[in-house]
């Protein structure tokens, strides 16, 4: 099997170094590319394992645009954790240049994703936009579905780290989505309110609470280090190229 080439939007950040040290450490995939618009400044507050990463890259492949980086070419996928402001306009760079992209990157809007969902089914490049790459997270999301089937009242309580953007997660919005779409097949219309913490010493929490006669039921999942979503990631990598068009939730690669 051919190894992936990867290029990292973000790359200076926290998951983007984390990812750049994930790729750089699994055998079928090489980094070739770290984009991040902090290289103008050069790398400071580098995490050690990606430092090296970046090292084994040198200035070649180090980026302060992505355009840059796709037009350079010899890429073979793009993961990106960005922020909320820039990647709409990653995602559509990528598409442009016909690039699998799979993107981690939370804030996208419900018409953010029609805009992405149009372009990359005019020329059939695969997006795989993830709000959250921890399997357990995933699987939070497909019990709280099933939960809905039983109980027709529910709140979610998402707490993140505070220096996240977006609020309300990514995470909390699709789980929100989902479990509207299962009230809705048995007929009832009902929005799920979601509440947002932002503290120091968090990293990534949901808990999906559900209330019944004399009853809770609380599915809870927690992410206790950034490592947590780099199986999703590498996996996503590994398997993007397959897909056609915009496919929304790490469930579609598992
Ligand atoms: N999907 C998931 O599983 C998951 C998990 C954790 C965080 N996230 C999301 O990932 C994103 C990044 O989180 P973080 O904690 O790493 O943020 P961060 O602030 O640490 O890093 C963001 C990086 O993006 C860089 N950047 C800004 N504009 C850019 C551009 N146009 N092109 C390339 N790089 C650019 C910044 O310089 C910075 O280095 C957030 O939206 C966060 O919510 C997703």
């Amino acid at each position: 099997m051919d190894v992936v080439r990867v290029a990292v939007s973000g790359a200076l950040g926290r998951m983007g170094s984390t990812t750049c040290a994930a790729v750089g450490a699994d055998a079928e995939l090489r980094l070739v590319a770290a984009v991040d618009p902090g290289f103008a400044h050069g790398p400071s507050e580098l995490a050690s394992v990606a430092s090296s990463c970046f090292a084994l890259l040198g200035d070649e492949g180090r980026f302060t645009s992505l355009d840059d980086a796709l037009t350079a070419g010899g890429i073979d996928v793009v993961v990106d954790f960005t922020v909320p402001a820039a990647v709409l306009d990653n995602v559509l760079t990528c598409v442009r240049h016909r690039m699998p992209a799979v993107i981690g990157t939370t804030g996208l809007s419900a018409s953010d994703l029609a805009q992405i969902d149009k372009a990359c089914s005019e020329n059939g490049t695969p997006v795989l936009v993830a709000p959250n790459f921890a399997v357990g997270a995933v699987l939070m999301m497909e019990f709280a579905c099933q939960a809905a089937e039983h109980f027709k009242a529910c709140e979610i309580i998402e707490m993140h780290h505070d220096r996240k953007l977006d609020a309300p997660s990514g995470t909390s919005r699709l789980t929100r989505l989902r479990i509207e779409e299962s009230w809705r097949k048995i007929g009832q219309n009902k929005e799920v309110p979601i509440h947002s913490v932002r503290l120091p010493g968090l990293v990534a929490h949901q808990a999906v609470i559900f209330g019944g006669t004399g009853e809770t039921l609380t599915i809870r999942h927690d992410s206790l280090s950034r490592e947590s979503f780099m199986p999703g990631v590498i996996l996503a990598i590994k398997r993007i190229s397959a897909f056609q068009g915009l496919v929304v939730g790490l469930e579609n690669v598992l």
